[in-house]
């Protein structure tokens, strides 16, 4: 798939109302009318205060949350691709080659170690495995892991270490979008500069980064633009009765 130069990502009046299923039906609207556009290279941030929806928004687009209301396209070539409604395996091939997420935090796997971690995206893809190892191990080793750990699974490992290991999982798979959910939170100044490295090399490859920093030094070391949730939050919560008991609370 080659990209556009225009907008690869765009969304349209996006909405999100959370559906509480355990709680008789509760309906929590999220977010509304959320309408924004991505080009390839470009780093999009998104602000707000706590508990906005921010977070809430890369999960629609990494396919954990199902879009309520209004469009989410990516456009391709070959033309425009809807996300809404998209069904599970073809998530599934979006997550693969088209769309990295590097989450707040690391989901370990019991006895997977942090090498394995990192270079699972480029198996998935069928890469060879004494590359995609020796490119797993590069990343680590820029992020500053010590070498002592790159074999041991990450469960016992410091906030920072997971999420440095996160961090190498995210960015190792060289995805046209890559979603970022405040992935220096827990960083040192060095480490910290080593993202703001990684990020300003994807976008010089034209990656569009979407993401969430709290840190306003990097913010405003990586964003081309800010978008604030604000305005689209709608801070009301409604009971109501879920009309369509059959779908899933997310
Ligand atoms: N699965 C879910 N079910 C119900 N409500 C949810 C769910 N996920 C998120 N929410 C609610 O949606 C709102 C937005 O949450 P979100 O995690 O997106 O906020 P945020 O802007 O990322 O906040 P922070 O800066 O604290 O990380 C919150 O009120 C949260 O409780
Ligand atoms: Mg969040």
């Amino acid at each position: 798939m080659t990209l556009l130069t225009q907008p690869f990502l765009s969304a349209v009046a996006l909405g999100k109302t959370f559906v509480l299923h355990g709680q008789g039906g509760l309906r929590i609207e999220v977010m509304r009318d959320l309408s924004l556009s991505l080009r390839p290279g470009e780093c999009l941030v998104l602000t707000g205060r706590s508990g906005i929806g921010k977070s809430t928004l890369l999960k629609m687009l990494h396919g954990n949350y199902r879009i309520t209301d209004g469009g989410l396209q990516l456009h391709f070539d070959d033309g425009p691709l809807d996300l809404a409604g998209l069904p599970s395996h073809a998530w599934h091939v979006l997550r693969r080659d088209v769309i990295g997420y590097v989450s707040q935090f690391l989901r370990v796997v019991p006895r997977v170690s942090a090498e394995e971690v990192v270079m699972e995206p480029l198996l998935a893809r069928g890469a060879d495995a004494v590359e995609a190892r020796g490119r797993a191990q590069a990343l680590l080793a820029r992020l500053n892991l010590p070498e002592r750990l790159w074999s041991l699974p990450p469960g016992t490992f410091s906030g920072g270490e997971q999420q440095r290991v996160n961090i190498a999982r995210g960015f190792i798979g060289e995805h046209p979008l890559l979603l970022l959910d405040e992935p220096t939170a827990s960083l040192d100044a060095a480490n910290r500069e080593v993202v703001v490295q990684l990020i300003l090399e994807a976008k010089a490859h034209g990656t569009a980064l979407l993401g969430i920093f709290h840190d306003e030094g990097v913010r405003d070391r990586v964003a081309d633009r800010l978008l604030s949730l604000d305005r689209h939050m709608k801070a009301s919560m409604t009971a109501a009765t879920d009309p369509n008991p059959g779908e899933s609370f997310r």
